[in-house]
C-alpha cells in the first residue's frame, strides 16, 4: 500500500485533552453531593474550559486535511507569495512536520532546502517524521532537517536566498525579545534575499508595537517590506479569526 505523508495540525492534542478533562471534572462537580453554591460554582467554572475545548476542536477540524484543510491552504498562500527564480537555498524556521518546506521543494525543483526546528516534547512533530514525509513526497535528496533553535541559528551570515517561517517566532521561548529572534533569522539571509514570515505579528503582547517592529527591522537592514493581515488575504471561517487562533496573524514579506 502506498504510504501517505502525515502532517499534524497546529493544534496540540494533549492541550485539547487537558482542557476537555478539566471541563468534565468541573461538570462532574455539579453532580456531587456538595452544597448548592459549590455545584453552581463548579458549573460556572466549567464554561470557559468547555469554550476553549470547543475552539481547539473546531480549529483542529478546520486545519486538518479531513476538514477545511486551512493549514495547507495557508502554506499554499505563502508559497504563492514567493517572488524568486527558484535557484538557490531556502530555510524554513520551525518546520514542524515539514509541510511548508516540502511544498517549496516541489514548487522549486532547482532549490536546496533546510528545515530547522527544536522539536520540543510538547509538540507532536519530529525530525524523523519530516524525513519520512520528504521521502514519501519524493524530495528527500534536496532537504536537510536540522534540530536547532530559531534563537541561535547554526548558519553563517547570508547563507540563504529565501527564508520562510510560519507561526514559529511567537513560540520561541529561549529568547523573550521576538525582534531579536527575527533579526537572527534575517542575519542568515543573503543581501537582496527574500523572506516571507507568517505569525501573530498583530499581537502586541508578543511582538510589541508593529510600527516599531518594522522600523527596528528596517534599521537592521531590510530594504523592502509589505505586511498583510491574513484575514484580508484569504477567506477564513469566523471562529478561526478568534484572537487565540489566527485573529492576530499577519504576513510580512520583504527583502534584505
Ligand atoms: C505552530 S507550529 C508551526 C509548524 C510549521 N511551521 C507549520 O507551519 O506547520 C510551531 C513550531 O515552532 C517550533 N518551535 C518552537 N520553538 C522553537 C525554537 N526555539 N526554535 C525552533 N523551532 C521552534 C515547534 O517545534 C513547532 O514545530
Amino acid at each position: 500500500m502506498k504510504k501517505t505523508a502525515k502532517y499534524q495540525t497546529w493544534i496540540r492534542i494533549y492541550k485539547l485533552l487537558i482542557f476537555l478533562i478539566i471541563s468534565l471534572l468541573f461538570l462532574l462537580g455539579t453532580l456531587l453531593p456538595i452544597s448548592f453554591f459549590l455545584r453552581i460554582l463548579s458549573g460556572i467554572l466549567a464554561l470557559p474550559f468547555f469554550y476553549i475545548t470547543f475552539i481547539l476542536t473546531y480549529s483542529l477540524y478546520q486545519f486538518s486535511a479531513f476538514g477545511g484543510n486551512y493549514q495547507s491552504k495557508i502554506h499554499d498562500l505563502m508559497v504563492a507569495k514567493v517572488n524568486w527564480d527558484g535557484e538557490g537555498k531556502i530555510l524554513d524556521i520551525g518546520t514542524g512536520s515539514g509541510a511548508l518546506i516540502i511544498k517549496l521543494a516541489k514548487t522549486f525543483p532547482k532549490s536546496c532546502l533546510t528545515g530547522i526546528d527544536y522539536w520540543g516534547g510538547n509538540w507532536e512533530y519530529s525530525k524523523a517524521q519530516c524525513q519520512q514525509n520528504a521521502e514519501i513526497e519524493g524530495v528527500y535528496n534536496r532537504i536537510e532537517f536540522i534540530k536547532a533553535s530559531a534563537a541561535v541559528l547554526p548558519f553563517k551570515d547570508a547563507e540563504f536566498d529565501l527564508l520562510v517561517s510560519c507561526l514559529t517566532f511567537h513560540e520561541v521561548k529561549d529568547k523573550s525579545n521576538k525582534t531579536e529572534v527575527l533579526k537572527e533569522a534575517l542575519r542568515v539571509l543573503k543581501p537582496s534575499g527574500e523572506f516571507i514570515f507568517l505569525d501573530l505579528f498583530a499581537d502586541e503582547k508578543i511582538f510589541g508595537d508593529q510600527k516599531k517592529l518594522l522600523n527596528d527591522l528596517r534599521k537592521n537592514g531590510i530594504s523592502e517590506w509589505e505586511s498583510y493581515k491574513l484575514a484580508d488575504e484569504m477567506n477564513l471561517p469566523k471562529l478561526l479569526l478568534n484572537k487565540k487562533v489566527l485573529g492576530n496573524a499577519m504576513i510580512i514579506i520583504g527583502r534584505n
